[in-house]
């Protein structure tokens, strides 16, 4: 199990322009290397607007820093007319090493289904892009069927359309916690991440299921990130309202401390 490196995923939303971004990236890479944070132990990325991925990535490569960065989206085609999207491949060319796809708030806001995330997914993955497969299930489902079925079920139609050998990773993040400041509780994350690694297992083999990480998000902060890393089927956490403060991001990181 050791071989899952705990990752700590920053998802700024529509938060932070470009000039905004940099400043904000590096202050959290002095706050991090002042705490002498071991990016070998936990991984940590950002994941900022399109707009500003060039100056991310620009500020990233020029300093150095081990902070990784992606996308909260990307397009399902390659090139095209397909007005307003974004290719993987454009984002390959700046360096983006993951990107969300699934996202609730994409799949609410803007229709996405799951056949739609699958597309997603398979073109990160085209491109060589990691791709974060959120799923997780609103209060509704959860009254309805349960805690895991709805996530399950999303991941099975998501892993539909990739090959078992891609590299994913997988964030659940039950839409009744997002933003709300009422997170899961640890036993119930990982309920539905056990479920997801099991789902994982069957689909993929037991060597990649072991393999590959899943988060947990919503209403993360620094008070509650350790108990859910003790977790054994929680890997790490997609982080939204408590990425954007340097200090509090700074302090889930270092969850260990
Ligand atoms: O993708 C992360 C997110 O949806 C969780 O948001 O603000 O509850 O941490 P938040």
């Amino acid at each position: 199990v050791e071989q899952r490196t705990p990752f700590i995923a920053g998802n700024w939303k529509m938060n932070l322009d470009h000039l905004q971004a940099i400043a904000f990236v590096q202050k959290l890479s002095w706050s991090l290397s002042d705490a002498k944070h071991d990016f070998s132990q936990v991984e940590v990325a950002v994941f900022p607007p399109f707009t500003d991925l060039r100056s991310v990535q620009t500020l990233i490569s020029a300093d150095k820093l081990e902070l990784g960065f992606g996308s909260q989206d990307v397009s399902q085609h390659d090139s095209g007319a397909y007005t307003g999207e974004i290719s993987g491949n454009f984002l390959a060319r700046l360096d983006v090493q993951y990107a969300i796809v699934g996202h609730s708030e994409r799949r609410q806001f803007h229709g996405e289904t799951d056949a739609v995330v699958g597309a997603k997914a398979a073109a990160a993955v085209r491109h060589s892009i990691v791709p974060i497969i959120c799923v997780g299930e609103t209060a509704e489902d959860l009254a309805e069927h349960g805690p895991s079925a709805v996530p399950v079920a999303q991941l099975r139609e998501v892993l539909s359309s990739l090959s078992a050998d891609a590299d994913i990773v997988v964030a659940y993040e039950p839409v009744w916690a997002i933003g709300s400041g009422k997170a899961a509780t640890a036993e119930q994350a990982e309920q539905v991440c056990s479920a997801l690694r099991e789902t994982l297992v069957e689909l993929l083999g037991e060597e990649r299921a072991t393999a590959t990480r899943i988060l947990y998000g919503g209403s993360v902060k620094s008070e509650n990130i350790a108990r859910f890393m003790r977790e054994p089927n929680i890997d790490g956490a997609l982080v939204g309202g408590a990425s954007l403060a340097i200090e509090e991001f700074s302090r889930i990181i270092q969850f260990k401390k």
